[in-house]
């Protein structure tokens, strides 16, 4: 039987009730948003002398080196939980050289990351070829111009090894590709990092919400769409899959991105992983509600706040967000 069939029936029975005063609902609130649950995604560019505004992304940057550690250092003071670092190289090629070069962007920042905040925050480096190909899909390409699955493993284990080297306390590959977790793990293993955790982009689909992203991150695909290894929107079940081959395969932490068109993918995912669930608050949730909030047509904060607080209840138990730093100083 359901508890609502034992409910008393109105006038005895007065939702409202408990609806009265700020004090009497944070008394009864189901779900609660911790500042240690928030990741901030950041971006570091190589060769920069000052941070570079990111146009659809009001209030983010491209950072510099310097930049990016006093960002940290404040994510860090505002009580974030994990940070998730992006890198933009100055040079690309085919294969993606720099992104498992001991002297990359990323191996750099992981670097710098962690002498300035050291282990009072989680640093995780994305894992990922886009940002580092000439043709910007997600690993070396075939003839036809489809990515070569098999070879892109490859570069993946040796990514993970670079950035396990350079510092990072965890990798999130987050490319689609088949047997990347495996791979990775494989990878970290044979490098000396079996402690390394993998935090797997499990249910990534092929999103128009990452617009923005490729401004930032400078990884748009230079022909084609990323339909080929990421998912339809249109399917949820294909989700649970991903998620369990890469659990299967050794994955710490699974990811569902983006979140908020997908939050009913996040609770199914949540129902049955057997390893804690993050979701993604991609760069287009970030515009939508920045640019709404522009033209006076929302209020920001409160914005901000429902839909993390959204994440959580459809079972999100960490959420990447670009406000994660004003986000945690908005929850104290
Ligand atoms: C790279 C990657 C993307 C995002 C995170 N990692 C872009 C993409 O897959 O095209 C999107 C993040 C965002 O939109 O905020 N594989």
């Amino acid at each position: 039987m359901t508890a609502a069939s034992h409910d008393a029936e109105f006038p005895v029975a007065r939702p409202r009730r408990l609806r009265r005063g700020p004090a009497l609902r944070r008394l009864v609130a189901e779900t609660r948003v911790l500042p240690e649950n928030l990741i901030l995604p950041m971006f570091v560019k190589e060769g920069l002398t000052e941070p570079v505004a990111i146009s659809s992304m009001p209030g983010q940057v491209q950072h510099t080196r310097d930049s990016l550690r006093k960002a940290a250092r404040e994510a860090v003071e505002a009580g974030v939980g994990g940070l998730m670092l992006f890198g933009i190289p100055e040079h690309k090629d085919a294969v993606g050289s720099q992104a498992d070069d001991p002297d990359g962007v990323v191996q750099v920042a992981l670097r710098d990351l962690a002498a300035e905040v050291g282990d009072d925050i989680v640093v995780m480096a994305d894992l990922c070829l886009c940002e580092y190909t000439d043709h910007g899909h997600c690993g070396p390409l075939e003839q036809d111009g489809h990515v070569n699955n098999d070879l892109t493993l490859e570069r993946y284990a040796s990514i993970a090894a670079a950035q396990a080297e350079a510092g990072a306390a965890v990798v999130a590959p987050s490319g689609m590709m088949d047997g990347q977790v495996g791979a990775i793990r494989d990878g970290l293993d044979r490098a000396g990092f079996p402690h390394v955790p993998i935090l797997a982009y499990a249910a990534k689909y092929a999103s128009v919400f990452y617009g923005p992203f490729r401004e930032a991150a400078e990884g748009a695909p230079q022909f084609g769409d990323r339909s080929g290894y990421q998912q339809d929107p249109a399917n949820v079940r294909e989700s649970l899959r991903e998620v369990a081959l890469d659990v299967a395969e050794g994955a710490d932490m699974v990811m569902v991105k983006p979140g908020l068109a997908y939050l009913d993918v996040v609770a199914k995912v949540a129902e049955s992983s057997p390893v804690p669930v993050s979701a993604y608050q991609v760069s287009g949730e970030y515009a939508m509600i920045e640019a709404a909030a522009e033209k006076g047509w929302l209020d920001r904060e409160r914005a901000i706040l429902e839909t993390l607080t959204s994440y959580r209840r459809a079972g999100a138990e960490q959420i990447l967000t670009y406000w994660a730093t004003e986000a945690a100083r908005l929850l104290r």
